[in-house]
């Protein structure tokens, strides 16, 4: 979509993965839906080293709003998780340099239940998101028909761009449809959509992590290429910090998602988060290849039983490569390639190669030197590659 936002993918967290549908603030008020929960994130955000570093989308999933619309049909917050209201949260969130992100949904219901915003309401609830100066929109697609999705989603984009509010508007509406073409439009989805959710909900699983990798390698013809400047494919959030990863398969998440050009939304708990997972997730080279400028999803490029290669040309003749082993049997697996083999090859000069998680540099390597790998199971080895000639511009790690 052709707003002038999300030239690199979005980067941020969001409520959903790690405190889903948690209302019950009497009993769990650190961790329930409300505005003490934003608000608490925000302070972090802004202190803890993740604004700087580009992660500043902040947003409230599902089972925020009241379960009725008030008497002029419009959407509301729930008045005891947030009694401020979504405006002066947006103006506290905005106060810490960082930008708020909405839910609605496509249908009669959202998924969790509460009100949906139908054909009739497209317009109403666009502008109330706007005169709350929130800045982006999750647009789910629970409880609607096929028809009503393929008149709602456009013609929610159009009521967005009316308010005038630039609003990052991501689209759920693969999801619901299977993901692939010819059913999705991938086309139409660029000009309306910023992001979209292609594929099945993340869980605080290796499982689950491993199945959205293999889906989005298994389609990546019909996806690699509908990716690009303003319109992302989603894989869903990043669960690093939270129960269901170890070290090495966060480093992989991080590493395939960066490759992907996927969004970096994070769900987790930056109050309690270990060291060891935000220096992950601050990661300043994983960050910029994520973020390259020419905004090339990167594929899956080879794959030899447990082990496969991933690859994503970067600007100025650069590269990343991972290499991923979803293997389990305990060994780390030897893995010998060279820039020859991964068709690296335009410098005859050589390249040099940096590793991103142990942040070091590796060495100068010609198309035809070995390049000799270990990848831990269920982990990951990834590296920057780039021409020998070009002085490194900024400070990598
Ligand atoms: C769907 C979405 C999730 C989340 C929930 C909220 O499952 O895919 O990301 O938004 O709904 O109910």
């Amino acid at each position: 979509l052709d707003n002038g936002l999300v030239k690199t993918p979005p980067m941020g967290w969001m409520t959903w993965e790690r405190y889903r549908c948690n209302i019950d603030c009497k009993n769990d008020p650190d961790n329930c839906i409300s505005e003490n929960l934003i608000k608490a994130m925000a302070d972090k955000m802004a202190n803890g080293g993740w604004r700087e570093l580009g992660y500043v989308y902040l947003s409230i999933d599902d089972c925020w709003a009241k379960k009725q619309r008030d008497s002029n049909g419009k959407l509301e917050p729930d008045p005891d998780r947030f009694p401020s209201g979504i405006k002066a949260l947006a103006d506290y969130v905005h106060s810490r340099g960082l930008k708020l992100g909405i839910y609605s949904d496509m249908g009669n219901y959202t998924c969790g239940g509460y009100p949906g915003t139908t054909l009739d309401t497209i317009k109403i609830d666009a502008d109330t998101f706007a005169s709350w100066e929130v800045d982006m929109l999750k647009f789910d697609g629970c409880y609607s028909n096929d028809t009503e999705k393929a008149i709602g989603y456009p013609k929610m984009s159009s009521a967005l761009n009316a308010t005038g509010r630039p609003i990052l508007y991501s689209c759920s509406w693969p999801a619901y449809e299977g993901g692939l073409p010819p059913k999705v439009n991938y086309t139409l989805l660029g000009s309306i959509c910023n992001m979209w959710r292609n594929y099945d909900d993340i869980q605080d699983s290796w499982a689950s992590v491993v199945k959205i990798i293999q889906w989005f390698a298994a389609n990546q013809d019909a996806l690699q290429p509908v990716a690009g400047p303003g319109h992302w494919n989603d894989p869903d959030m990043l669960i690093t910090g939270d129960y269901g990863l170890s070290y090495e398969q966060s480093k992989a998440q991080l590493a395939i998602w960066a490759i992907m050009a996927a969004p970096l939304i994070m769900s987790n708990d930056l109050r309690t988060i270990s060291e060891e997972a935000k220096d992950l997730l601050q990661n300043r080279l994983l960050i910029y290849i994520n973020q390259d400028s020419l905004g090339i999803q990167g594929r899956q490029v080879m794959k030899v039983g447990c082990l496969s290669v991933w690859k994503r040309q970067l600007v100025n003749d650069q590269y990343a490569v991972a290499v991923l082993n979803t293997g389990d049997d305990g060994l780390p697996r030897p893995f010998s390639t060279s820039l020859g083999l991964l068709n690296i090859t335009e410098y005859s000069a050589g390249y040099k190669l940096y590793d991103v998680f142990n942040t070091e540099y590796v060495g100068l390597f010609k198309p035809i030197s070995p390049i000799n790998l270990k990848i831990n199971p269920s982990g990951v080895v990834m590296l920057f590659i780039q021409p020998a000639t070009v002085a490194p511009h900024r400070s990598y790690f």
